[in-house]
């Protein structure tokens, strides 16, 4: 568990790292952190350096000022640091949109992106204005009870029935992360920038892949965003939903391969 001290900030990022070969940077979703990536750390450390760090305040890292474009930067710094000149950067959901935030201000980073179960648009009022019914139910009860009321949308009725043991984990790293940080987290989703005027820009090879089943980022939004990067190509993940590196760890490392080699 490797700690990577960012000399501008000032700020220590935690991060586990696994394999040789071309960089491969996994940004994690909300709630959860970098173990959530434990199935590519271990299935793709034969084709890339993976790289998996817990952004500020998740995880092993410490808490930071948390706006998707800061923590944009803050991996920018955190590659630089690494002696990382260009990595295929892979986010899932909030990681993605980090990743994207990166390719509009940092795209001299990225090798290849990978954009998984997210999407480019931000939120409508009504979705805002759960935001902050999250945060106060989050100040109030923890993030365990959150991310319990979360968890039927965020994986597939088909994962409930048959993989429980992958629900169980993702609770279980879910009610690990700090009220306060999954809190300044929840604010910093709502407010988020738009990201759809820059997909036109990215001139890097692109993989979309979301969840057959995903709620929270359906198939119709990864198609959208899939349709506005050019060369991109999309991949939909039989049997997932929302986390769909977890729910079908081998059908989503197979994705990254064919997308790698
Ligand atoms: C995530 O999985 O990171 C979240 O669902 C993102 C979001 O709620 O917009």
């Amino acid at each position: 568990m490797p700690l990577c001290k960012l000399p501008a900030s000032g700020l220590t990022i935690n991060y586990d790292e696994a394999g040789s070969g071309p960089p491969l940077l996994l940004l994690h979703a909300f709630p959860l952190d970098r173990t959530m990536w434990e199935p590519q750390l271990a299935g793709l450390a034969d084709v890339a350096r993976v790289i998996a760090p817990d952004l500020p305040g998740f995880g092993e890292s410490p808490a930071a000022p948390f706006t998707i474009e800061g923590v944009a930067d803050l991996v920018a710094e955190f590659l630089g640091a690494l002696n990382v000149p260009k990595a295929t950067v892979c986010g899932l959901s909030m990681g993605g949109y980090v990743a994207l935030a990166l390719a509009r201000t940092h795209a001299d980073k990225l090798a290849g992106l990978i954009l998984a179960d997210t999407r480019a648009g931000v939120d409508d009022s009504a979705a805002k204005a759960n935001r902050t019914k999250a945060v106060e139910l989050v100040n109030a009860q923890g993030t365990a009870a959150l991310f319990e009321g979360m968890a039927p949308k965020v994986m597939s009725e088909s994962t409930h029935a048959t993989k429980p043991e992958v629900v169980a984990r993702a609770k279980a790293i879910a009610a690990k992360q700090p009220a306060a940080s999954v809190a300044a987290a929840l604010a910093a989703l709502r407010d988020r920038p738009d990201a759809n005027a820059g997909l036109n820009d990215i001139a890097v090879p692109t993989l979309v892949i979301v969840g057959e089943h995903d709620g929270i980022t359906p198939p119709l939004a990864a198609a959208n965003l899939s349709a506005q990067i050019r060369g991109s190509t999309l991949v939909h993940i039989p049997g997932a939903g929302h986390l769909s590196n977890s729910e079908n760890a081998e059908a989503f490392n197979e994705a990254v391969k064919a997308f790698l080699l």
